[in-house]
């Protein structure tokens, strides 16, 4: 099999396209034919620092290092006792490095059965394969941690920071599958993007305090912030009694420092794709409730030209690298 690797974990390392040994699949596992790879941030922040890059290392395979984690594409051969896969299945799937696997960037990738969820023929796979870290991080953010259901109908509100990035777009989608008000925060370009995407307000940053802004639409039952750069305090101020603050993005030591300060509004998510998260975000996107936009299509021998592009920050659709 061939894979965009990294020979060491040293951060100067390129990705060079390796050949490496196609693994067979053992009990429970299932090796994917992989046709479409999504490009999420944490692929490039793992090569160069962070808490995860750390646990990769502890846990992960040994190098070459494969980074990334979105991959859709069809299964070609399944270990012993794999009931819910069978080869020829379309599947998209999230891989994980904490089973000792390889990440995502290659022609071929093998994962549990339970990382996989099937693809009707009416999903296109770049579709598919742009949906298990962002979707599904949007889907926790809203769904899971930040509990919206709890909320009465009324009350059900929400604020995206950053609503047309990979993450803040699914974000303020499944808020309005919810039946939330949906205020999104971006730049003056964007703001036609994110009103498409069905938010009842957008609050353009470039015409002043995005959270003084958002006063006006508050309590908030849920704030997320896909960005990083906003201030907790900030966000909380603008929370319902019983509201969450959710950072989506915040790898920042003051961003996790405040998950430690009273009154304990403010969680930290870790988006993780399963098979089971991902069955309602594909049924969403065969039905036509749920959009992902795909802003470029790459070959998997472009993916630092991928990364390059990722690391602006300014990206309004998906990147997806192509084997
Ligand atoms: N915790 C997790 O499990 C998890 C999962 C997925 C992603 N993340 C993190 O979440 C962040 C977002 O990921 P992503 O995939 O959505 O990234 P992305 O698609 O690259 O986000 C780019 C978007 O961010 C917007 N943006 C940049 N600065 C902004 C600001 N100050 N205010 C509002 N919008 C701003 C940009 O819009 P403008 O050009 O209009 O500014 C652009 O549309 C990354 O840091 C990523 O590492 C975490």
């Amino acid at each position: 099999m061939k894979a965009m690797a990294q020979r060491t974990w040293n951060p100067a390392d390129p990705l060079e396209l390796l050949e490496l040994p196609t693994p067979e699949p053992k009990k429970g596992e299932v090796r994917v034919k992989v046709q479409a790879i999504g490009v999420n941030p944490v692929d490039w922040k793992m090569r160069s620092s962070g808490p995860l890059r750390l646990a990769a290392r502890l846990v992960g395979p040994k190098p070459p290092v494969v980074v990334g984690v979105d991959f859709a594409g069809v299964v070609e051969a399944v270990g012993a006792e794999v009931t819910r896969a069978a080869p020829g299945d379309r599947v998209v799937g999230g891989t994980n490095f904490s089973r000792g696997q390889r990440g995502s960037y290659a022609d071929t990738v093998l994962v549990r059965e339970d990382q996989l969820c099937r693809v009707p023929d009416t999903v296109d796979i770049a579709v598919a394969a742009a949906l298990p870290v962002g979707a599904v991080t949007a889907w926790m953010a809203v769904v899971d941690l930040g509990r919206i259901r709890d909320a009465q109908p009324a009350d059900r509100r929400v604020l995206v920071l950053g609503a047309s990035g990979g993450v803040g777009q699914l974000a303020v989608q499944i808020s309005k599958m919810e039946g939330a008000f949906v205020a999104g925060v971006c730049s003056t370009k964007n703001a036609e993007i994110v009103a498409g995407l069905g938010a009842d307000v957008v609050i353009d940053y470039n015409h002043g305090d995005a959270l003084a802004q958002a006063k006006a639409h508050a309590p908030f039952h849920v704030v997320i912030d896909c960005v990083g750069s906003y201030s907790g305090a900030g966000c909380r101020a603008l929370l319902a009694s019983r509201g969450r603050h959710i950072m989506v993005a915040g790898d920042k030591p003051s961003a996790a420092a405040q998950v430690l300060v009273p009154p304990f509004k403010s969680k930290a998510i870790l988006g993780r794709p399963t098979g089971a998260r991902l069955e309602p975000l594909v049924a969403a996107v065969a039905a036509g409730e749920l959009h992902v936009s795909i802003a470029q299509k790459l070959p998997l021998t472009s993916a630092e030209e991928a990364h390059s592009l990722s690391q602006t920050s300014r990206m309004t659709g998906k990147l997806i690298l192509e084997p």
